[in-house]
C-alpha cells in the first residue's frame, strides 16, 4: 500500500507546473533527486507549455494559424449587406409565394444521396465529404438540399398535408470538387422545393420564382431550358445515344469513354473541348419524348411566355443530377460577368424521387440558386467595396463620454430600437474625438453625443454632422427628435 501510495505522487507531482505550493513541490525534488529518470521528464515538461499556455503568451511560442481549407471561404463583415439582402430576398420571395422555411440537417445517412443523385454522378462519385461517424454509419455533408427535402417529406408524413407541399431552404451545401472561380467546397443554396402536384403551372411558377429572385436583387438572366421525359422516354434515348457514341468513342474524353457504359447522358453534360463537336451532333432527347411528354413540355413553355421569361432552348441540357424528369433549367446572368459562364441556377421536376426513397408516388419540382455566385455578380457590380457600416440601415451615430454617459446611452439606444429606430455606436470608446472620426467614416447624418453633464441635465446633443451645428434636446422627447432626422 505504501508504495502504491507513493507512486500515485510521483505521478501528479510530475505534472504541477513550477509555481505549484511547496507543499506539492517537495515530494517532487525528493523524487528527482533520487529517480535519475526523473529528471528529463520534468525538464520537458517545464520546456513545453500547454495548448493553452502557447496560446495565451504573446513572449515565447508562436503558434502557427490554421488556415482555411481549400475551397473553402469566410463570407467576412464587409459582405453583410450582400448576404443580407440575399437572406431577406429569399424570405420576401417564398413569403409571397406561400413557401415555407424547412431546415434539414447538414449531416445525412450517405444513402440517401447516393440513391437520389444517383452512381455514375460526379457529384456522388467524386464530389462527396463522406465518411463513418463514431457510431461506424456511414454518412456525408449534404452535396444539395433536394434529397433532404424530399426525406424530410416522406419522413414526416406530408403527403397527408393539403398539396402541393411547399418548402425553401437557404444554407451551406459541400462538395469536394476541384475548386475554380465560382466553384467551392462549401457554397450556399436558397432552394425551393414542391412536392405533390403535376402540372405545368408549378414548373413555371417554380422556374419564375427563381428568375425573379435574382431580377429582385437587380440581376438580368437568361433561362435555358429542355426537357428530358420520363424514364421510359429515356429509356429508349439512351439505347439511342450509346450507339451513337460508341461510334464517337476515340474523340471523347478519357472520362467520357468510361460514361458511354455507366451514364451516357452525364456525356452531354461534359465541359471538355474535345467532347463538344460530337455533343454537337448526338441524337436529341426532345426527338424521343412522348406525345404526353412533348404537351408538357409545351405547356410549361407557354407559361412562361405568358410571364414573359426570356428562355432559350437547349437540347443538350440534362443536368448533372440523376432524379430529373421532364422539366430541366439553368439560369444564367445576362452579361458579361466572370460568372456568366456557370449556371447562378439550377432544377427541374423530379417526379420519381419521392417514391425511389421509399415514399408514396409523388410528383416534385423546384430549384436551387448558387448563392455564392449570386453575390460575385452583385460585389463586381459594387464600385466601392459595401463596408460593414456604411449600409445604409442608418445614417445616425450615438456618441457617449464618461461611465455615467455609457449607461444612460445604453438605455437611450434600447429605447429607439424599441422604437424602429437604429444607431451606429462604439461604447467601447471613451474619446469624443475617435467617435466622431468614426461618424464621419461611416458617413452619418447626424450624431446624437452624451456627456456626463447631459446625463445630470436629462439632455442630449444633435450634432449636424456637416455644418457642426449643435442643437440640445430633452432626452424624453428623443424618439420623436431622431424620427425628425430620419425622415428628412
Ligand atoms: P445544382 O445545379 O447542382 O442543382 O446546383 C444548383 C446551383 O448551385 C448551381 O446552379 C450553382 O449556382 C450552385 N453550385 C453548385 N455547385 C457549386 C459549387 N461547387 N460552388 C458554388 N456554387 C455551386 C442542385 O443542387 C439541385 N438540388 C437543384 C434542384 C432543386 N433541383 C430540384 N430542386
Amino acid at each position: 500500500m505504501p508504495m502504491k501510495k507513493q507512486g500515485k505522487t510521483t505521478k501528479k507531482s510530475t505534472g504541477h507546473p513550477p509555481q505549484k505550493s511547496s507543499k506539492a513541490t517537495a515530494p517532487k525534488k525528493k523524487i528527482v533527486s533520487t529517480k535519475s529518470s526523473a529528471k528529463p521528464k520534468e525538464k520537458k515538461l517545464q520546456s513545453a507549455p500547454s495548448t493553452e499556455q502557447a496560446t495565451t503568451s504573446s513572449s515565447s511560442t508562436k503558434v502557427k494559424p490554421v488556415a482555411l481549407l481549400r475551397g473553402m471561404k469566410d463570407i467576412l463583415p464587409q459582405e453583410d449587406m450582400i448576404w443580407r439582402t440575399l437572406m431577406q430576398t429569399a424570405g420576401a420571395i417564398t413569403t409571397a409565394y406561400n413557401f415555407l422555411y424547412t431546415e434539414t440537417p447538414i449531416l445525412e445517412e450517405a444513402t440517401l444521396f447516393v440513391r437520389s443523385i444517383g452512381k455514375g454522378t460526379d457529384v456522388v462519385d467524386k464530389e462527396m465529404y463522406m465518411f463513418e461517424d463514431n457510431d461506424g454509419t456511414k454518412v456525408a455533408l449534404r452535396p444539395e438540399g433536394t434529397a433532404g427535402s424530399a426525406r424530410a417529406y416522406i419522413g414526416h408524413g406530408m403527403q397527408s398535408l393539403p398539396q402541393p407541399v411547399n418548402i425553401w431552404y437557404f444554407g451551406p451545401m459541400f462538395r469536394h470538387n476541384r475548386p475554380q472561380a465560382g466553384r467551392f467546397r462549401e457554397f450556399h443554396q436558397f432552394g425551393c422545393e414542391s412536392f405533390g402536384v403535376r402540372d405545368a403551372a408549378i414548373d413555371a411558377e417554380l422556374i419564375n420564382v427563381a428568375y425573379q429572385y435574382v431580377a429582385d436583387l437587380g440581376i438580368a438572366t437568361r433561362v435555358e431550358i429542355n426537357s428530358i421525359g420520363t424514364l421510359e422516354d429515356r429509356t429508349q434515348y439512351t439505347v439511342e445515344l450509346v450507339s451513337y457514341l460508341r461510334t464517337k468513342r476515340s474523340y471523347l474524353c478519357d472520362l467520357c469513354k468510361v460514361r458511354i457504359n455507366k451514364n451516357p447522358l452525364r456525356v452531354l453534360d461534359c465541359n471538355e473541348p474535345s467532347c463538344q463537336p460530337v455533343k454537337g451532333e448526338a441524337p436529341q432527347i426532345i426527338d424521343w419524348l412522348s406525345e404526353t411528354s412533348k404537351k408538357y413540355f409545351m405547356d410549361v413553355l407557354e407559361y412562361l411566355d405568358e410571364l414573359h421569361i426570356p428562355y432559350t432552348l437547349n437540347p443538350l441540357l440534362v443536368r448533372g443530377l440523376d432524379y430529373y424528369t421532364d422539366t430541366v433549367f439553368e439560369i444564367y446572368a445576362d452579361q458579361e460577368e466572370e460568372t456568366a459562364q456557370s449556371a447562378l441556377a439550377g432544377g427541374g421536376r423530379y417526379d420519381g424521387l419521392v417514391e425511389q426513397l421509399g415514399g408514396p408516388a409523388t410528383p416534385a419540382c423546384g430549384f436551387s440558386v448558387g448563392l455564392e455566385r449570386v453575390a460575385s455578380v452583385l460585389k463586381a457590380r459594387t464600385k466601392e467595396e459595401p463596408f460593414a457600416f456604411s449600409d445604409g440601415r442608418t445614417k445616425l451615430f450615438f456618441a457617449q463620454l464618461g461611465t455615467q454617459a455609457s449607461k444612460r446611452g445604453l438605455a437611450l439606444v434600447e429605447e429607439l430600437r424599441k422604437s424602429g429606430l437604429y444607431l451606429h455606436h462604439s461604447f467601447g470608446k471613451s474619446s469624443l474625438k475617435t467617435q466622431l472620426e468614426l461618424a464621419n467614416k461611416i458617413g452619418v447624418t447626424h450624431t446624437l453625443i452624451l456627456g456626463q453633464k447631459e446625463v445630470l441635465d436629462g439632455m442630449i446633443i444633435i450634432r449636424d454632422m456637416e455644418s457642426g451645428i449643435q442643437e440640445i434636446v430633452d432626452q424624453r422627447k428623443i424618439v420623436s427628435e431622431v424620427k425628425k432626422l430620419v425622415s428628412v
